[in-house]
């Protein structure tokens, strides 16, 4: 039988490569983002090229009927959800000093409230039906001092190891997918001034850290650092002082991710 996966910040960028690549495996899609023009037309495309079912769930993940909606779908036992994708997020462009309340608050809430949110959904059916895997984009940002934004993901690559440890032995696996740099339309949205000022090599391929989240989610590893020049990094985090990791991450405006 055909799984079925629901996936997050769909319309564009990394959540729809993942639909993407993951449409090409014969897995139902459930396409979830604010733009529900996009998210139709991402699924009409996916249902003609292979065949498979494609719905479009348009929602604000950070309005709570809208969360309350996707949750439910989630945990519908009639129509299961075997794989969850929670890759919807954005970053505030100001400085911690300067930005609004409520923007960080927002910022919070879709890059960590909302997986753990949607997992707290998920995962009881997956455990009664012995199987389940959750993908949670997070960033690599976690593992560095990267501002509000590096705090929130850091909660979520905890929370996929935690959630991963306890139930992998029953059947359902957690990841962490932890991207560097991606050229998709997250930077633009923070402004131009915010576009950061590193060269082209600096950039991940999309398509590739697609292919390494869903390659990870299959094999059951909860977290993964994707693509190679950002695992090439890693081991820099642990060995640099916080003063010039943060340094790193300063963009033209002065602001942190
Ligand atoms: N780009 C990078 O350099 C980078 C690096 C590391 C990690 N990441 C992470 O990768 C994930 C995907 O980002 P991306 O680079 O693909 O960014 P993107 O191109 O800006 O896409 C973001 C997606 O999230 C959706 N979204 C935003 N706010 C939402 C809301 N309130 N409710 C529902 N959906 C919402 C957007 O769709 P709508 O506007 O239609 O709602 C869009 O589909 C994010 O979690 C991001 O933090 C990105």
């Amino acid at each position: 039988m055909a799984l079925t996966a629901l996936i997050t910040g769909a319309s564009t960028g990394l959540g729809a490569e993942l639909a993407r690549q993951i449409a090409t495996k014969g897995v139902h899609l459930v396409l979830v983002a604010r733009d529900g023009e996009r998210l139709e037309g991402l699924a009409a495309e996916l249902r003609g090229r292979h065949g498979i079912e494609a719905e479009a769930l348009p929602a604000d993940l950070t309005r709570a009927p809208d969360l309350e909606r996707v949750a439910a779908r989630l945990a519908d036992r009639a129509h299961p959800i075997d794989i969850l994708v929670n890759n919807a997020g954005f970053g505030v462009a100001a400085g911690f000093e300067t930005s609004e309340l409520d923007d960080e608050r927002r910022l919070h809430e879709l890059l960590s409230w909302v997986p753990l949110h949607l997992s707290h959904a998920a995962v009881p059916g997956m455990l009664e039906r012995g199987y389940g895997w959750i993908l949670n984009v997070a960033s690599v940002a976690a593992f560095t001092p990267t501002g509000t934004y590096g705090a929130a993901k850091a909660a979520t690559v905890s929370l996929s190891r935690s959630l991963n440890a306890r139930y992998r032995r029953r059947g359902v696996h957690v990841t962490a997918l932890c991207p560097g740099l991606l050229d998709t339309e997250f930077h633009a949205r923070m402004g131009e001034d915010h576009l950061p000022r590193l060269p082209r090599l600096s950039w991940a391929s999309t398509a590739r850290v697609a292919h390494e989240g869903i390659s990870a989610v299959r094999r059951g590893r909860s977290v993964v650092v994707s693509d190679w020049r950002y695992r090439l990094l890693a081991p820099l985090t642990h060995l640099l002082p916080d003063r010039l990791l943060e340094r790193a991450s300063t963009t033209n405006d002065g602001a942190l991710n």
